[in-house]
């Protein structure tokens, strides 16, 4: 029962749109209908500036990182793994479809790299620096958070992490795809923003 409460309370916490507040309380406006209308750090940079989306970046991250503490507080017993997996699943799930903000959010990466960094700290670092790379070079932020998610399961494989972390990872690098699906239209087309480029 306990570990139901704590599912659940991570998706309400994920729910917590931080990049939707940012925008009413900085500029009263919704960050879903400016830039790339994304509730994410990256759209917040875009339309709030630096500050704001670096702070979205880490409150994003950090409900993941919460999530999966919580799980870790409840969990005992065989399936202590499971729990922590579902719980930091439930906080991306939340964070995508927010029950607060009209189940529209963000694409759930910075809560990805909270969770899979709390869950398995090695692989997610090296999928990280990976991610930062590709981003520095091409600009892109859209092709790093593709990249580093679909990273991750080879990494957790490779390392031989315990296989409710390998699943996790195989699902969130299907959600982010699946979220990231115009960026990818535009990455083909040549017309995805760049990193510092103000409009969407
Ligand atoms: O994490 C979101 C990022 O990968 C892309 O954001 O606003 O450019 O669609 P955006």
């Amino acid at each position: 029962m306990l570990s139901i409460v704590t599912i659940v309370v991570s998706y309400l916490l994920g729910s917590i749109s931080f990049s939707y507040l940012f925008g009413k309380w900085f500029k009263g406006i919704d960050i879903r209908k400016h830039g790339s209308g994304n509730a994410g750090a990256t759209n917040t940079l875009r339309v709030l500036g630096k500050g704001p989306a670096i702070l979205v970046l880490l409150l994003d991250g950090f409900k993941g990182v919460a999530a999966v503490l919580l799980g870790t507080w409840a969990a005992s017993g065989p399936d202590h793994m499971w729990i922590r997996v579902l719980c930091g699943l439930a906080a991306i799930v939340g964070h995508n479809w927010p029950v607060f903000f009209g189940f529209r959010g963000g694409k759930g990466i910075a809560t990805t790299i909270g969770v899979m960094a709390t869950l398995c700290f090695l692989p997610t670092l090296i999928a990280g620096l990976t991610a930062i790379v590709i981003i520095a070079v091409t600009r892109f932020v859209s092709l790093g958070s593709l990249i580093l998610t679909a990273l991750l399961p080879f990494l957790i494989w490779g390392m031989d992490r315990p296989v409710p972390i390998l699943w996790i990872s195989i699902l969130l690098c299907a959600f982010a795809f699946i979220r990231h699906r115009t960026n990818i239209v535009k990455l083909i087309q040549g017309k995805e923003n760049k990193l510092g480029q103000k409009r969407a």
